[in-house]
């Protein structure tokens, strides 16, 4: 149990007696009160719906500052990260808590490379999906599917089988994310190939083909993996609690995992890439940049339900520093391809631009999220718009699962099951059918 650096006094104007309640420091960030004790002591729960005042977990992963639009993994900065770095180091320095020696990356991106194909009864799993099925709903099954076909790494209260699930779900989810793109559009399988890079052995999944040799463009090799890195975590956003409420009750990573990514298909998290490379694309139909001021008065409009998608972020509250990097890397890819007139990426230029002076947005704190130009970089380098978020939930698996076996290494760590303020009916009798 932590010791308590102050205590914070709760009183009530109904006469009841007050209670005193522990207040922690963190290393860095708000500091938490402690209301473990408050039912047991007062009878009352808390109400915070959407957890906006709650800590539900200590954790030493990730730190976001969103006013300063800051993010650290594990205290490095996500600039020097994503400039500095590869994936796979990141992927160790979420997992252990370092960034890799020399020795250590070697060792690390041989495991991680030792994993990456998949059971080969995993395509007949596949094979039972729609051909235009989303790739959302086919990751979804085949993530919670691995659970069927690992039967040696399924206990998470064993840290030999989290290690080896991690490993394997860290391995296997670019063979999968590329599996479900190549049967959309009727292509064989390709097999990974692992004198590549993470990324590299990707886009060869993704784009090669059995007849012919595929030369990875490092240009579009290092804006992966720099997508992935700027994805890897992001503390307890709703996937990752997702993940930690799912693994609270004991069951296996891979289904744990596969929670995490239903949760990030919704369009007001990781399906915003997705829903931000539409809404682009509307406005391209509607007349492109002349249309850019009516668009916004619709934002604005309360009554009109349109979001500037990409825009926006629960906790930051200034421009999102990963946003930064992926506009770059935008610059890079789209000069590479010959693509800086892209139609869209003048559009979204436009948009930010507006947005980042008008009042409405300003007033409110609304900035570019990561989502606004990362959806453009995908689709420059070929990416279908409707695999965007599985994208996402590749670079997103490593965070997942470093939280997860965080929570289940926590001594204090309990099944996740929050309480509710009841407004329903009270006791009623159930009436006859010819009464009610
Ligand atoms: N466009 C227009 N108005 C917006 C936007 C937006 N993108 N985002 C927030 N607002 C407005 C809200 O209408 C609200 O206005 P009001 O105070 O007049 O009622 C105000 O800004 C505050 O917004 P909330 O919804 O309370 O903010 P919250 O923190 O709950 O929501 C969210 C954050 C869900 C991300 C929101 O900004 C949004 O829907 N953005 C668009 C979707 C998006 O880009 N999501 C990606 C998130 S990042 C990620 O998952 C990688």
């Amino acid at each position: 149990m932590k010791i308590a650096d102050y205590k914070a006094t709760l009183s009530f104007s109904n006469g009841q007696p007050g209670i005193e309640m522990p207040v922690y420091k963190g290393s860095i960030g708000p500091d938490v009160i402690d209301i473990r004790k408050l039912y047991g002591q007062t009878g009352m729960f808390t109400y915070d719906p959407g957890f906006l005042s709650t800590a539900s977990c200590q954790s030493a992963i990730t730190y976001i500052d969103g006013d300063k639009g800051e993010l650290l993994y594990r205290g490095h900065p996500i600039e020097q990260l994503a400039t500095q770095c590869d994936f796979l180091e990141t992927c160790h320095l979420l997992l252990y808590g370092e960034l890799p020696n020399a020795q250590k990356k070697t060792e690390f991106t041989s495991l991680v490379t030792n994993h990456t194909m998949v059971h080969e009864q995993m395509q007949f799993f596949l094979r039972g999906f729609r051909r235009d099925a989303h790739p959302m709903a086919v990751l979804t099954g085949l993530i919670g599917g691995l659970s069927a076909f690992y039967h040696d790494s399924t206990d998470i209260n064993n840290a030999a089988h989290r290690e080896i699930a991690a490993i394997r779900l860290i391995a296997k989810l670019p063979t999968l994310v590329a599996m479900a793109f190549k049967y959309s559009i009727g292509q064989p399988f390709m097999y990974p190939k692992n004198d590549l890079n993470y990324a590299g052995n990707f886009l060869r999944m993704m784009f090669g083909n059995p007849c012919e040799e595929y030369k990875v463009n490092p240009v579009l090799e290092r804006a992966l993996d720099r997508i992935f890195i700027l994805h890897a975590d992001h503390e307890q956003n709703a996937s990752t609690s997702t993940v930690r409420l799912c693994g609270s009750s004991g069951t296996n990573p891979f289904a744990a995992i596969a929670a995490g990514v239903a949760c990030l298909w919704g369009p007001a998290h990781g399906g915003a890439n997705e829903a931000c490379l539409n809404m682009l694309e509307d406005i391209q139909k509607m007349g492109g940049v002349a249309k850019v001021g009516e668009f916004m008065s619709q934002v604005k409009d309360k009554n009109s339900n349109v979001k500037l998608m990409g825009f926006g972020h629960r906790v930051y509250k200034n421009y999102d520093p990963r946003a930064k990097l992926m506009q770059e890397t935008c610059n890079e890819v789209l000069l590479e391809l010959g693509l800086e007139n892209d139609p869209l990426f003048k559009l979204a230029k436009a948009l930010e631009k507006i947005a980042l002076e008008d009042d409405y947005f300003v007033s409110r704190k609304l900035y570019p999220n990561v989502d606004f130009y990362s959806g453009i970089v995908q689709r420059a380098i070929g990416i279908p718009v409707n695999l965007f978020t599985g994208i996402f939930a590749l670079a997103r698996t490593v965070g997942w699962i470093a939280q997860l076996n965080e929570m289940i290494g926590d001594p204090e760590y309990k099944i996740g099951r929050p309480r509710q303020l009841f407004t329903g009916a009270e006791r009623r009798e159930v009436l006859a059918l010819n009464k009610r």
